[in-house]
């Protein structure tokens, strides 16, 4: 088949078209904008803090059942006597996964549902989602926990930072209908999202807050592909072997085609 060249920008335009929807897609999606996460998952002592501030602000209610103590202190670096003492209030042995305090029924009774596992959020939800998530609390007095979330509206999930990050009020845009006049509110609606506002400070700087929180945010991107750090060293080691092999392939050739001539 010829593809004439006049028609090529047509399919190289509507390829790019095509592969750049998704990303138009959610950003029409009406939702409040996520911020990148900016974590780095090779980043050990990042990962200390994360994991410890998910055990101290977390673990009360989820769990991250998936991952043992035992591969939390390998890959964090740890002495015994460091994980027993920082990480592991819950559990007494290393070989015990990172389970949650709270009993299934309470949990279910105090928030109308069983708070998720969370080994897997960063994959599933997405590691700026969670990021983001952890930052949108505002204030709303209709709210049974008296905050709303703007990535994640009616959530029954408490804002548990509130200590460290203050708290923020939210105001949304109103819209008038065209024939009427007539006005509605919208509060609550991230569509109609207009600004935060910080109005009672909390025990960390927005600055130390951000980095927090992505601490915590990046111990879940390591729980969701705890692999994904071997992989990288394992990466290079495939490099070199194959390096290594193309050496012996090229002598091997010289020496099979040499007779051949
Ligand atoms: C007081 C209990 C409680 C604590 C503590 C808590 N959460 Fe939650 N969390 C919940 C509940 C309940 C939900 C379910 C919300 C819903 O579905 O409406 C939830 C949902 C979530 C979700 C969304 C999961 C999903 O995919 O739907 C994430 C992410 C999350 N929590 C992260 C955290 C992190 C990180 C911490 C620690 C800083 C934390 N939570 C502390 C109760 C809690």
């Amino acid at each position: 088949m010829i593809i004439r060249v006049k028609h090529i920008p047509a399919v190289l335009l509507s390829t790019v078209i095509g592969l750049s929807m998704p990303m138009v897609a959610n950003a029409a999606g009406g939702g409040f904008a996520l911020e990148a996460a900016g974590n780095d998952v090779a980043d050990i002592a990042s990962l200390q803090r994360g994991a410890r501030n998910f055990v101290n602000y977390c673990m009360g209610c989820h769990s991250a059942k998936y991952i043992r103590f035992s591969k939390l202190q390998e890959t964090l670096r740890l002495t015994d006597e460091q994980i027993q003492e920082n990480l592991m209030f819950a559990a007494s042995k290393v070989d015990e996964t990172m389970r949650v305090a709270m009993p299934a029924a309470d949990a279910a009774r105090w928030f109308g549902q069983v708070p998720p596992d969370l080994t897997l959020v960063a994959r599933s939800r997405g590691t700026a989602w969670v990021y983001t998530f952890l930052k949108s609390f505002y204030l709303d007095e209709k709210a049974a926990t008296g905050t709303n979330n703007l990535v994640f509206p009616n959530a029954s999930m408490p804002h548990v930072l509130w200590e460290l990050q203050g708290l923020q009020s939210a105001t949304f845009h109103t819209s008038t209908n065209e024939e009427t006049g007539e006005i509605t509110e919208h509060f609550g609606d991230p569509a109609y999202f207009e600004s935060l506002e910080q109005v009672a400070t909390g025990s960390l700087s927005p600055e130390e807050y951000d980095q927090f929180v992505r601490d915590i945010v990046n111990f879940l991107d390591w729980a969701g592909t705890p692999e994904q750090l071997e992989r990288r060293t394992l990466g290079i080691w495939v490099l070199i072997f194959l390096l290594v092999f193309l050496i012996f392939a090229y002598l091997l050739k010289v020496e099979i085609w040499k007779d051949v001539k």
